[in-house]
């Protein structure tokens, strides 16, 4: 952006003004942006953390392509509050405990993966880079996570399953689409491309969400997804194909029972990153829901969780709260201005905060937070939620406190 023409029609002005980016309420982390230049990528290196990739994106891509992936339904209600929730929650860390060897690994439907966070499918990642989904692919097949690839990716089914390195696996989101021969083909392509488990979105029923922000530049399209898709159509789809299928979309406690009772490997709950229906509960709130009213879920399947996850701390806390993994969506669409470098540190920027955060809260071991509710208190989303807090352990202690004579204690003379 250049100011200061003194010369009326002079073609070049010598002085450019600083790049200021709304940045649209998201925490104030101190990213200077001055010497950016708007249209133009900015360095890597200013990309400090997650919130830093979304604000390169918006300064390098187009109004309209930025718009399709920050889009979300209605007010937004839902997307504001994936993205807040967590400033309601508090982390209980503990000290005097040896956190020299830490460890991320996690198994998601059985396989292993180097961390608890995957990338969620989100359509068109060539809207960012000519790279698309191979950058994707690419970056965590090295980094060793889980990327799951949208049906509505801008490269095909069996290019992105290509992009694996040795090893790797990937999961493939799919629609419910009306027309059944596309569903069964798609279903097909993806086992086919070596793809290991099915993510069904089940929360499109017959229509997108009303997006304005996407709206305001092109109109609507006809989603082409089922509006009759029941619990019997839901068992007529499985066996359409042999891969494992986890429900991604579910919104509510009582689907997340039934997906269960239904005997589903996993559940995904998700909002759809607020682009469904507005007004829709975020993960935390449904997952104490289930904690409220089906705690045995927790036992019967896998859940995983996204909506907002911008943080090792929201990591965590979806962690304690049940989920076995938690997807980030908006934010590794954003790193891919940079392509796969920028997926990468995307990547290593909350492997990092993961690392540190567990450091610092005193417990090394990943599968030491899932469902360990001492590490968070939630107390203030659950009076705003359910009115009063939840009769789940109120106490914050990982481990009986050792009496003072136990251990290597030596007693004041
Ligand atoms: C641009 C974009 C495209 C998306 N496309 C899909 C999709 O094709 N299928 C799907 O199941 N979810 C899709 N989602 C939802 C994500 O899988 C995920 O639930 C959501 O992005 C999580 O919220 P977050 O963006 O705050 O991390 C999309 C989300 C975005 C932002």
């Amino acid at each position: 952006m250049w100011a200061n023409c003194f010369l009326p029609g002079l073609a070049l002005c010598l002085e450019a003004t600083a790049v200021m980016i709304d940045k649209e309420g998201l925490p104030d982390t101190g990213l200077d942006t001055s010497n950016w230049t708007t249209g133009e990528l900015p360095p890597i290196s200013d990309m400090i953390d997650i919130n830093d990739m979304q604000f390169a994106a918006k300064n390098t891509l187009s109004g309209k392509n930025y718009a399709y992936y920050r889009t979300a339904a209605l007010d937004e209600v839902t997307y504001q509050a994936n993205l807040f929730i967590w400033e309601k929650i508090r982390l209980n860390g503990f000290s005097f405990v040896d956190v020299s060897d830490i460890n991320l690994n996690t198994s998601i439907l059985g396989y292993n993966f180097s961390a608890p966070f995957f990338i969620a499918p989100a359509a068109k990642a060539g809207k960012a880079s000519a790279g698309a989904e191979t950058n994707l692919a690419k970056a965590a097949g090295a980094a060793g996570i889980l990327y799951v690839p949208s049906i509505s990716s801008s490269e095909n089914t069996s290019t992105i399953g290509a992009a694996a390195v040795d090893g790797q696996v990937m999961f493939h989101q799919e629609y419910i689409w009306s027309n059944k021969t596309k569903l069964q083909d798609e279903l097909d392509e993806i086992e086919a491309a070596g793809f290991k488990a099915i993510f069904l979105t089940v929360d499109n029923t017959g229509v997108n969400g009303i997006r304005d922000r996407s709206m305001r530049f092109t109109s609507g399209s006809n989603s082409d997804h089922s509006a009759t898709f029941t619990i019997e159509a839901l068992n007529q789809l499985r066996n359409m194909t042999s891969l494992p299928i986890v429900p991604k979309g579910v919104k509510t406690a009582h689907d997340v029972k039934l997906c269960a009772d239904l005997g589903f490997p996993a559940v995904y709950i998700s909002n759809h990153g607020g682009r469904v229906v507005d007004m829709a509960p975020t993960a935390v709130e449904v997952l104490l829901d289930v904690h409220k009213q089906y705690p045995e879920v927790f036992d019967q399947i896998e859940i995983y969780a996204d909506g907002g996850v911008r943080r090792a701390t929201h990591v965590l806390t979806l962690l304690a709260l049940g989920a076995r993994a938690v997807g980030l969506g908006r934010p590794f669409m954003f790193a891919n201005v940079y392509g796969e470098e920028g997926v990468t540190k995307a990547i290593d920027i909350l492997t990092l905060e993961l690392t540190t955060t567990m450091a610092l809260m005193g417990q090394p071991d990943i599968a030491g937070y899932r469902g360990n509710t001492t590490f968070i208190n939630t107390r203030q989303v659950e009076l705003e939620y359910f009115g009063a807090p939840l009769d789940v352990d109120p106490s914050s202690s990982p481990t009986s406190i050792p009496s003072v004579s136990s251990g290597n204690a030596t007693s004041r003379q």
